[in-house]
């Protein structure tokens, strides 16, 4: 049996967003799960060092995990290659009672260890190239790859910038942090002008609004912020994600929202994401 897949595969797809708190982890894991659950096989990379995304999807220590590798040791280990930190992604925490294994989600596990990362990269050669390279042998085997990215714009984020097709730039809205798109816009082009002869070409595909206020009494923001996004991003602005207690509950629960809260508001908003993104539910073929 096959499976119609998606037009270009894989889709590899950055969260970025200088600015912390952003919803980067929380879109890379509920965009996941939704691409998972519509049959994209589809594999989210934790490239954080707080770990956020293999905490939302059960692993809560995943660098304490015995024998089991995670992306530090593929970054300092040329021994060790991406398929040896890849985890079936969980809904509900690591050996707890109930949890399950999501189907179609996998999930290159995290580590704390990536603080250090930028002190490695630096001293190391073709050091912006380092995920891509460890990408190539496996990128084959999935239709997506999301990569949540920490929340600056050093050489971590750069490589996988370079690395993509797409880059998401995840706020919340307001004026502020408009503003602050510039700089991943100018990060952006930069990769592509210094890196085209090794196969960079990764633009700013979508602005992701998130934990937009849904009425006034939330703040003064309401809309404001969206239109404002309009206004200079025009198409790129994606459907935004609406707050939600549900977000930090499902985080706390370690679930996907899918999972957490199917019928919520959140929850559809990153199915209307999914489909704007071009992504659909995938029929089996027989
Ligand atoms: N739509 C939403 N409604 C309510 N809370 C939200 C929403 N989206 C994100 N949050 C909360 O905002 C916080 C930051 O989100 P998240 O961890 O996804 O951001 P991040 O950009 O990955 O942050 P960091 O840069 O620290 O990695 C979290 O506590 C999350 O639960
Ligand atoms: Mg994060």
């Amino acid at each position: 049996m096959t499976v119609v897949q998606a037009e270009r595969i894989p889709r590899i797809i950055s969260m970025t967003n200088q600015v912390g708190g952003s919803g980067k982890s929380t879109s890379a894991v509920n965009l996941g799960a939704q691409l998972a659950e519509f049959g994209y096989k589809t594999l989210v990379v934790d490239a954080d060092d707080q770990c956020d995304a293999s905490v939302a999807l059960g692993y809560m220590f995943p660098d304490q995990i015995e024998g089991q590798k995670n992306i530090y040791d593929c970054l300092t280990d040329k021994n060790v290659k991406l398929a040896d930190a890849i985890v079936p992604a969980l809904c509900g925490p690591l050996g707890g009672k109930g949890t399950r294994v999501i189907d179609n989600l996998f999930l290159v596990l995290g580590s704390g260890e990536m603080e250090n990362a930028e002190q490695h990269l630096t001293l190391a050669t073709n050091r912006e190239m380092w995920l891509r390279k460890l990408l190539k042998p496996i990128k084959g085997d999935y239709d997506v790859i999301i990569i949540d990215c920490p929340g600056n714009l050093g050489l971590v984020v750069i490589g996988a910038i370079l690395a993509s097709d797409e880059v998401i730039a995840c706020i919340k809205p307001g004026l502020k942090e408009l503003r602050g798109l510039t700089r991943i816009e100018q990060k952006i082009e930069i990769v592509k002008d210094e890196y085209e002869e090794f196969g960079a070409h990764a633009e700013l595909a979508g602005v992701l609004l998130v934990d937009v206020p849904t009425h006034r009494s939330q703040g003064a923001v309401w809309d404001d912020g969206k239109n404002l996004a309009v206004n200079t991003y025009g198409d790129l602005v994606l459907p935004p994600v609406r707050r939600s207690t549900k977000i930090p509950e499902s985080y706390a629960h370690q679930k996907a929202l899918l999972y957490f809260d199917r019928a919520g508001d959140a929850t559809a908003d990153y199915l209307a994401i999914a489909k704007r993104m071009g992504f659909k539910r995938l029929s089996a073929r027989g």
